[in-house]
């Protein structure tokens, strides 16, 4: 069996030999890249092409004395040639199915050129859209991170590793990445381990039950220790309590970094605290050089390690068969999108758009219509965001979409403004035209490059002359909508306000043209719910809405309830009110919240309903669980989808808890005029919390309460009690 070949193979190899397979190495020439595997290395970044990675395999196999194959890795976060919307904004969908559609098609395409390996889903939980890599991760809730990453596990390792078209996953980064000080990239994290447990942990721990072959460790520090040397994260909490067999890679660098960190005194050092702490593969190239020579002192790291860390890199070589057979087909590789994949990248961009505001401008109407297109979005390209490498399918523009989709509507293009450029002249232009349309559409936005790793920015406000341009056509009278192309939630500034229409189209991918003309003009109907709250200005960053209250909460002075000023609804602050929590020079809570987004019909709850009024901790514990029953009607005119949220507010607790906590969620469409009973589950998993004392997990008895609805702004309330005695100890999963 696979054991023993292993088990063979180990008692074969040399110590070098071993050490050589704890690397992925990277060298963009194919030679190059051929000189380490034949030093033995253990994987490498794909070489591009399916011919390619075969004689990477084929080196590995016959010129190396073991024959052992390779992992071949590459970074396909949201597409491979077919891009499917930014994980952000798939996070905005509410339907893991969109997560679950762009990693089968990822690994379809990936697998077919011959890599093995994806280095996704990045679920580091992230409260602070300064830090680029937002972008690459499904927002500010754990639980959102959590199932989008589970699903994205699932997509991409299919039933099978061995399957044809399944590549190992890699949950990354490990861990708090998103928590970085300021925003700004691989920087500092301290964090206590309640925080660690309740928020940046638990994403992780959903990717490894879902079976996640491998685990990236973060560039940043942990309280102090970096988390390539983290033995606390990596051993005791990964592979000790959650038991994770498959392996650990350092992130690029992340383990040579450990110099510039000031823990390590050299290079040998640095590897050997990595390995010892639980780290099983380095990135990067320091193990082993192209003549084969180790930076690894023989004596720095013990035997039983180096064979553990082996041992893990040779089962996944095992299970996903590369050892009966390395080779694709290349008359079989994928190079451009199907008909099928592009349909699939078309669907999950139109369910990730989120409508900001409406005041009816949008859908565009019926008829021929004169429509004024300006902005750099209108005739750009960049809709693929971060990560997106050279031999993917290029986007096409707005303009060209708009076009094909409605070709009654007469559309006139202008520039209008430009991403980094400052030339009053474009608004002046684009405002005398508008006044000859009946409707004028402002695409707007980020483009890719200032996105995703080392992106990180201090001003969140668009960039260029490109609020000048909305303001402009905003002094026209004439009607219009935004298109706000994004990734990551921007500061909108006083011209939100002005904007009768505003769609949040983030980085939508290969599809995003079309599938924001159909938005635009109701062909489909948009249901995205904010996964990151959009803050009002830099300065209120974090902003969250899940969120702990602090001990004197700010007050709205009398135009919001308490409880809606607890959760961050907007409204004006009460400076009187002098000594609570809040910014002086700033209304209440974000510009957009958590959960919200618009439709073109609308929706009606009837009352929650809770299946028990009082439910024992044991039952609990036994697997029973509170039903939540919420009926909901499509009180409007066309068919669309909602977004029902459950929260949970546990008011008193041992531990000062989140305001709201999302604990479920159902995305379900609706034609005109239909109902549904939407029913989510609470169960022991949902109620409790890490008390942040080592795997201890508890629920304490009590009141919880339940809030059901399709915005946060919105929810209905219900409630159950919790009876018996607490008792410490508890964890979960029992
Ligand atoms: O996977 C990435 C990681 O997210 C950031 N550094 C480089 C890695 C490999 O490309």
């Amino acid at each position: 069996g696979a054991d023993d070949r292993i088990e063979a193979l180990l008692s074969a190899m040399s110590r070098e030999e071993k050490l050589a397979q704890l690397q992925i190495g990277y060298r963009p020439r194919l030679e190059d890249a051929a000189e380490l595997v034949r030093a033995g290395i253990g994987a490498v970044f794909w070489p591009r092409s399916a011919e390619a990675a075969n004689e990477l395999q084929r080196v590995a196999r016959e010129e190396t004395p073991h024959g052992i194959p390779l992992l071949v890795g590459l970074d396909v976060v949201h597409g491979q040639r077919t891009i499917f919307p930014i994980p952000l904004a798939q996070a905005a969908s509410f339907d893991p199915a969109v997560a679950a559609s762009d990693a089968r098609v990822s690994a379809r395409e990936a697998a077919s050129g011959g890599v093995t390996w994806t280095f996704s889903p990045m679920i580091d939980v992230s409260r602070d859209p300064r830090w680029g890599r937002v972008a690459e991760g499904f927002g500010e809730d754990t639980l959102l991170n959590a199932v989008f990453g589970a699903a994205k596990v699932r997509g991409y390792q299919g039933s099978s590793l061995t399957g044809p078209d399944s590549i190992l996953a890699c949950a990354k980064h490990y861990v708090a990445y998103g928590a970085a000080e300021g925003g700004r990239d691989y920087n500092t994290v301290d964090a206590s381990e309640y925080r660690l447990r309740n928020v940046h942990l638990e994403p992780f721990r959903a990717a490894v039950e879902a079976g996640a072959a491998t685990v990236m460790a973060s560039f940043n520090t942990v309280a102090g220790r970096p988390a390539h040397a983290n033995r606390w994260l990596l051993t005791h909490v990964l592979k000790g309590e959650w038991k994770h067999e498959g392996l650990v890679v350092g992130d690029a660098e992340g383990v040579v970094n450990l110099l510039a960190h000031g823990v390590a005194e050299d290079l040998p050092d640095a590897l050997a605290q990595s390995f010892t702490a639980g780290l099983d593969m380095e990135m990067g190239g320091s193990v082993v050089g192209p003549d084969g020579r180790t930076a690894l002192t023989p004596e720095a790291l013990s035997a039983e390690r180096v064979d553990d860390a082996v041992r893990r890199v040779l089962r996944l070589k095992a299970a996903l068969g590369l050892f009966d057979g390395p080779y694709v087909d290349p008359s079989a590789e994928i190079t451009a999108p199907s008909s099928t994949a592009r349909a699939a990248a078309r669907e999950a961009a139109e369910r990730s758009a989120v409508l900001l505001r409406n005041d009816g401008t949008l859908p565009l109407a019926d008829g021929p219509r004169r429509v004024l297109l300006v902005g750099p979005y209108a005739e750009s390209t960049d809709h693929l965001g971060a990560w997106v490498q050279s031999f993917a399918e290029p986007a096409g523009s707005l303009a060209d979409a708009l076009r094909d989709e409605r070709p009654d509507l007469h559309v006139t293009v202008l520039p209008g403004a430009s991403f980094f450029g400052d030339d009053p002249a474009l608004q002046e232009q684009a405002a005398r035209a508008a006044a000859g349309h009946d409707v004028v559409v402002v695409a707007v936005g980020e483009p890719s490059a200032l996105t995703g790793e080392a992106s990180s920015r201090s001003d969140l406000r668009l960039p260029g002359d490109q609020e000048r341009l909305i303001t402009a056509v905003a002094g026209t009278g004439v009607p219009f909508a935004v298109v706000l192309v994004a990734g990551r939630p921007l500061v909108t500034g006083d011209w939100i306000d002005r904007a009768p229409a505003v769609l949040c189209a983030w980085h939508l991918g290969t599809e995003a043209a079309p599938a924001i003309a159909r938005l635009l003009t109701g062909a489909a109907n948009p249901a995205g719910r904010l996964p990151m709250s959009f803050p009002r200005t830099a300065g209120q960053i974090p902003v969250h809405y899940d969120h702990e209250n602090t001990g004197r909460p700010a007050t709205s002075g009398g135009s919001l309830q308490q409880e809606e000023v607890d959760i961050g609804l907007q409204g004006p602050a009460n400076v009187d009110d002098r000594f609570t929590s809040k910014y002086r020079d700033l209304p209440l809570g974000p510009q957009f919240t958590f959960g919200h987004g618009l439709s073109y019909t609308t929706f009606a709850y009837g009352p929650p309903s809770v299946s028990v009024t009082e439910i024992g901790l044991e039952e609990l514990r036994g697997g029973a669980t509170v039903e939540v029953c919420v009926q909901v009607t499509n009180t409007g005119s066309r068919a669309g989808d909602e977004v029902v949220q459950l929260y949970l507010r546990d008011p008193v607790a041992s531990v000062a808890q989140p305001v709201r906590r999302l604990r479920g969620f159902s995305r379900i469409a609706l034609e005109p005029g239909q109902s549904s009973l939407v029913h989510l589950k609470l169960g022991w998993q949902d109620l409790g919390f890490w008390t942040g004392r080592g795997d201890e997990y508890v629920v304490e008895p009590g009141r919880f309460e339940v809030h059901v609805g399709g915005t946060l702004e919105t929810t209905r309330a219900g409630e159950f009690v919790v009876s018996g005695l607490s008792s410490a100890g508890d964890t979960a999963g029992e």
